[in-house]
């Protein structure tokens, strides 16, 4: 998979050189380049923001050297409406569509993201009209606050979708087992020793009884969901949450 990431501070998103994406990197699994949206800019002090139309706060990013720096990412002779097999561009917003782990694996599907990291107020609003004609565009928000700008968002995203990357986790059970994978969140964990300040490992998972303790940890998955997260059980089969019961 290709990813290319625009900011004007790419040094935020050096932490995609460590651990599994970095790795993931190194063996040419994830293709990830970093680009400084100021290297288009086209006056010698390398403005990239200037004042709003109609006035307010804070200042708005210009379109050129968005224009200029998506435009360095496409492929040749690139014009027209964008089709299927167009780049994605994903913008990170406080107004776009909620990310989540049904859209990390949809995401992950991709063969090229280009996520745009906007600062000050914001991206003049024609380059997503401009946009349009050569990439699907699609504005995504980590949550329901605002943060500073789009560059924690695209660490958050690219970490998310990456480890989704056939090879990019060694094991793939891991993504099987984890949190939200199937819709529910992930059963609790112990490690060594089995009785540590006066709390026990539960006994089942003490046994080999692999069927036992299959049951278990799907009975802890769903108590655990009902009582953290109870709208993510909105809609699942009176069997399936009965079984919540079964936990001890
Ligand atoms: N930029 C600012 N706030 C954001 C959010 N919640 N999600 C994605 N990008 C953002």
């Amino acid at each position: 998979m290709r990813i290319d990431v625009f900011s004007i501070f790419p040094e935020y998103l050096q932490a995609l050189d460590l651990s599994l994406i970095g790795k993931a990197r190194q063996k040419g699994l994830l293709e990830i380049a970093v680009r400084d949206v100021r290297d288009y800019a086209l006056d010698k002090h390398r403005s990239v923001d200037d004042t709003p139309y109609g006035g307010g706060a804070g200042m708005v990013m210009k379109p050129e050297p968005w224009a200029l720096a998506l435009e360095s990412v496409l492929p040749q002779g690139a014009e027209g409406q964008a089709g299927e097999d167009a780049p994605l561009l994903i913008v990170p917003s406080p107004a776009g569509r909620v990310f989540d782990q049904s859209l990390a694996y949809e995401l992950a599907e991709e063969r090229h993201l280009v996520f745009a990291c906007g600062r000050y107020e914001g991206i003049d609003e024609r380059v997503y009209d401009w946009a349009g004609a050569h990439f699907r565009v699609m504005p995504v928000s980590l949550g329901d606050y605002v943060l500073n700008g789009g560059e924690v968002a695209v660490l958050a995203m690219v970490e998310a979708i990456g480890r989704l990357v056939p090879g990019v986790v060694g094991n793939p059970m891991s993504l099987v087992e984890e949190s939200h994978s199937d819709g529910l969140l992930e059963y609790p964990v112990y490690t060594k020793p089995a009785s540590w300040r006066g709390m026990d490992v539960p006994d089942v998972l003490l046994g080999g009884n692999h069927a036992a303790i299959e049951a278990h940890r799907r009975a802890e998955q769903l108590r655990r969901t009902a009582s953290r997260r109870p709208e993510l059980l909105e809609g699942r089969s009176a069997a399936d949450l009965s079984r919540a019961d079964l936990a001890v």
